[in-house]
């Protein structure tokens, strides 16, 4: 719990909240494609809300992937959104700090995200060279590829991330 807001996997019935945050946090861009795409790949997401009393005021998705084919576990970050009236409270945070928990439990060695530094810089990324996005970044936009190790002991992961088909637009990769 952050406060009096608690943190848990979404299930079908958060659906229609979950797509009323979006064009609040993201209001020049249109990300429900993205986001409705990767909560019907379950298997390959981890989905996690931030819940009050009375309603759902966040939200982060979590995408299981790999660098190579028999690599170690990895998983992509994105997208994170906490609704205005909510955020600057710790929610974005807590839904990050939740993930990355369940996803070391579940024996994810490198979480990856493509955002603003100075925000994932605080929760604990770093800038990434050895694993590449899918698509080419554009000059301006590599400095915000970043990971985060959960596993001191595994062997850093080094190449192409390998993503399930909704990441694979290059509109997400490019300003
Ligand atoms: C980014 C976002 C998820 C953060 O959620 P949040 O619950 O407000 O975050 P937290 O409370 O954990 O952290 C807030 C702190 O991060 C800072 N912060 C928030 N967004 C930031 C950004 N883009 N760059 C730098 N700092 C940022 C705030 O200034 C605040 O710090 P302060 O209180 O010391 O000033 C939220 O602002 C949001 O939904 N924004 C719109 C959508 C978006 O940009 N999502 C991220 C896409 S990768």
């Amino acid at each position: 719990m952050t406060g009096n807001v608690e943190i848990r996997e979404s299930t079908p019935g958060d659906i229609v909240a979950i797509e009323s945050l979006y064009p609040q946090g993201f209001p020049d861009e249109d990300l429900l494609p993205l986001v409705r795409d990767l909560l019907a790949e379950l298997s390959a997401t981890l989905s996690l809300v931030g819940i009050t009393e009375s309603s759902l005021i966040g939200h982060v998705l979590f995408t299981k992937c790999r660098v190579a084919e028999r690599s170690g576990q990895a998983a992509l970050l994105g997208p994170l959104v906490v609704a205005p009236a909510w955020q600057r409270r710790g929610i974005g945070a807590a839904l990050v700090n939740a993930g990355i928990g369940r996803l070391k439990d579940a024996g994810v060695s490198q979480i990856f995200v493509l955002g603003d530094p100075a925000y994932y810089g605080r929760l604990g990324f770093r800038p990434e060279s050895l694993v590449t996005p899918p698509y080419e970044l554009p000059p301006e936009w590599r400095h915000a590829w970043q990971s985060q190790s959960l596993n001191i002991t595994a062997n850093p992961l080094s190449g192409k991330l390998l993503l399930p088909r909704p990441w694979l637009q290059s509109a997400l990769w490019t300003p």
